[in-house]
């Protein structure tokens, strides 16, 4: 096939043409919307670094589930922010902690309606800001472990549909894997941030989540960036421990790894699209250096393209209101 018999031009003349050869679809089939629930007295506050993006109370997140469920976006995914924080992170297992109190509420309100994911990580409520329990200035692994399954069982007895350990210790899917089992929620599926790196892109998040770390940083425990044989090695441990979904997060700058854990690997694969991610387009767009909407469908677009099942991203709703206009 060459030119002049072959002329790629002729399926590009219009958009009937291109509509039928398109090999990537976007669809809110597979988005999941991240929400931030704060134990505070105003409804919803808006967060400075992330335009678009607030924090809620438990009774404001149940207007903002209606918009998601609105856009036809079928899932969020739960982060809280605590009122204290302590040592032990001890907000993150409490019955009635931040998540707990907005997993019961929606769950009430909305039941099988929307599908209810929880991020199980310390760092939210832990007075440190790191994602684990801190000893001799290092994040103890399996002391931290025993509070993940923890966690992870609380969320599910509020109501939680499924559980996404975003940590990064060794171990964590087994151990909330075998705690759910013991107590019956064996049909609660495990979605791990396997590939989690240590990413400038979490820096907007940080603000939302009230998370920064008060001293040093993420890299002994998240991904140093420059590997991605080592991000199979970490899927593949999460796979045999257990896990149902493997993420890779961040999204576009990790592109290559999502592409190869989609070769190596037959399990549903997820792709965070993070708070920097979303911030860097939005901030571009508003500076007039390129349209929103378009600059949102090609890198959502690109992230499925590359291979992932489910994508994460702050502009669920937007792209759920653009299928239903017919205008994606
Ligand atoms: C908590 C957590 C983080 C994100 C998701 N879960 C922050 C971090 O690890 O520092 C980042 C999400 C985003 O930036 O949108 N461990
Ligand atoms: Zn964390």
């Amino acid at each position: 096939m060459r030119y002049p018999t072959y002329r790629p031009r002729r399926m590009r003349k219009n958009e009937k043409l291109r509509g039928m050869v398109r090999e990537t679809a976007l669809s809110p089939d597979c988005l999941v919307y991240p929400v931030f629930v704060k134990e505070m007295s105003e409804r919803e506050v808006p967060i400075d670094a992330m335009p678009g993006i607030s924090q809620f109370s438990v009774d404001g997140v149940l207007g903002e589930v209606d918009k998601v469920l609105e856009a036809g976006v079928p899932a969020i995914l739960v982060f809280g922010v605590p009122e204290k924080k302590d040592e032990t992170g001890s907000g993150a297992y409490d019955k009635n902690g931040i998540v707990q109190q907005a997993v019961r509420a929606i769950k009430a309100r909305f039941g099988e309606d929307i599908l209810v994911i929880t991020d199980v990580c310390m760092c939210e409520y832990t007075s440190h800001g790191h994602c684990g329990v801190v000893k001799d200035g290092y994040v103890d692994n399996d002391e931290t472990l025993k509070l993940l399954a923890k966690s992870a069982l609380t969320h599910v007895m509020a109501g939680a549909d499924m559980v996404a350990p975003s940590d990064m210790m060794d171990g964590r899917v087994r151990a909330i894997r075998e705690m759910l089992d013991l107590h019956g929620d064996y049909n609660v599926p495990v979605m791990s941030y396997a590939a989690k790196y240590a990413s400038c892109l979490y820096g907007p998040f940080r603000e939302a989540a009230e998370s920064t770390p008060q001293f040093g940083d993420r890299r002994s425990y998240q991904m140093d960036p420059p590997n991605s044989r080592e991000a199979m090695r970490e899927i593949a441990l999460d796979i045999e421990e257990g896990a149902d979904i493997i993420m890779i997060k961040p999204a576009l700058l990790y592109l290559d790894v999502l592409s190869q854990a989609r070769e190596r690997f037959n399990i549903p694969l997820a792709a965070y699209s993070v708070s920097g991610e979303y911030s860097m387009i939005r901030f571009a767009a508003a500076k007039g250096s390129f349209d929103l909407k378009r600059a949102v469908i090609e890198s959502t677009t690109s992230i499925r393209r590359a291979g992932a099942d489910i994508i994460i991203t702050y502009f669920a709703k937007e792209i759920g209101t653009w299928a239903k206009e017919r205008t994606l």
